[in-house]
């Protein structure tokens, strides 16, 4: 993963500062569940969807943070990087329910994270999203 991050342009890793590949593009896990539209998005689709945007779509600069663009932003990003990547189909489809389910989760992830410093008294992060 390092190796992939290491390799890309860096001009998207000084915007990104210290975030990890997790942070960017969460790894598939139970918590995906949730985020389903349609029940017929496999788990194992989406798992296919992070390898295809981590592998696919650092041939010309490194990875995006998913939580950077909204989800319409990222309808006309996978519009116009897809043909790019020379992506069939089926992993166009792959990445877009990725995208799109990993950008709920960090959704999420971000909202429980508020409520608890709130909640604790602590100040709130800033976050340039
Ligand atoms: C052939 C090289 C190439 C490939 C492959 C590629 N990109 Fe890009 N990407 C670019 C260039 C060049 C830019 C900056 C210019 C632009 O926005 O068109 C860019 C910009 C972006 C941006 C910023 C867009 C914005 O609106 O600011 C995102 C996000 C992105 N790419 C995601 C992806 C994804 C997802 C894939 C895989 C499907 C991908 N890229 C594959 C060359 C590439």
């Amino acid at each position: 993963m390092r190796l992939l991050l290491a390799s890309g342009v860096s001009l998207t890793l000084t915007f990104a500062g210290c975030l990890t590949i997790e942070e960017m593009a969460p790894p598939v896990g139970p918590e995906f569940l949730r985020t389903r539209t349609k029940n017929d998005v496999a788990l194992s689709v989406l798992e296919r969807g992070r390898e295809v945007y981590l592998a696919d779509c650092t041939r010309c600069h490194s990875v995006e943070p998913i939580s950077r663009y909204s989800k319409n932003h990222w309808h006309t990003i996978i519009e116009r990087m897809g043909p790019l990547s020379k992506l069939d189909e089926s992993r166009t489809a792959a990445l877009q329910a990725y995208v799109l389910a990993a950008h709920t989760v960090l959704a999420i992830e971000t909202a429980n994270e508020r409520h608890q410093r709130m909640s604790n008294g602590l100040p709130l992060p800033q976050r340039n999203e």
